[in-house]
């Protein structure tokens, strides 16, 4: 008997990492951020000076990456520590995210951080959150939600998020960047961005945090 997976994928920008953290927290389970791997691979690169088309030297990075994922308080995102660096911060960065999503399409660096997402899979469960969580790591998963915004409205949150940060960037670059990311994402041969096939769509566009969160709590109830 293996534990429950439950697998939140979709564009960046839909609210994925939220609903995951809440999800996990409520119903006391493990949690998977799967894109901060990728981040923490393409972060790992630019300290070591690894070029980001080099996939023979990335992969060797993704497999030996020395990462520990730090439990937050409620509500508050885990620290990250990469080689006992608090690395929180510099990998949610948009210039990580986007060189993270140029390391994510090379075959042997996502071979690299599978078994690593599947370790994740413990008792009572997991909540694992990324594009390929119900297609590729998690195939089998108990609940397979596949979660969209448009990208106006993720490109808004996003613009708020970075604007309460304290960073100054324009929502017109932000859009643009989310429109060239979900391309990169949906476009690449491995492990490409699209709902599986049993997964649930929930499309957030106008939605607030808790509705969504009702949503997939009642998902969780009728059937586990
Ligand atoms: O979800 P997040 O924005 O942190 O992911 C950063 C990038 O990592 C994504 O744009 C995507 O290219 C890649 N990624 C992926 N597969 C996952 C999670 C993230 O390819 N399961």
């Amino acid at each position: 008997l293996s534990a429950p997976v439950i697998t939140i994928d979709g564009p960046s920008g839909a609210g994925k990492g939220t609903i995951t953290q809440l999800v996990a927290k409520k119903l006391g389970w493990t949690l998977l951020d799967s894109g901060a791997l990728y981040r923490l691979t393409a972060l790992a690169a630019e300290t070591a000076g690894v070029a980001l088309e080099d996939e023979q030297r990335l992969s060797e990075l993704a497999l030996s990456l020395d990462v520990e994922f730090v439990p937050g308080d409620y509500g508050e995102p885990v620290n990250v520590l990469l080689n006992g660096n608090d690395v929180t911060r510099d990998i949610r960065t948009e210039t990580c995210g986007n060189n993270a999503s140029k390391v994510a399409p090379l075959p042997s660096v996502r071979a690299a951080l599978l078994q690593r997402q599947r370790d994740f899979q413990q008792f009572p469960g997991l909540v694992a959150d990324g594009r390929d969580m119900g297609t590729v790591v998690f195939p089998d998963a108990a609940i397979k939600v596949f979660m969209t915004a448009s990208a106006e409205e993720r490109a808004e949150r996003r613009y708020r998020q970075l604007k309460d940060k304290g960073e100054d960037v324009k929502i017109a670059t932000l859009l643009s960047e989310i429109r060239e990311r979900d391309a990169r994402d949906t476009g690449r041969a491995t492990a490409p961005l699209k709902p599986a096939d049993d997964a649930v769509m929930l499309d957030t566009t106008g939605l607030g945090i808790e509705e969504v969160l009702a949503q997939v709590l009642k998902l969780v109830e009728e059937s586990i």
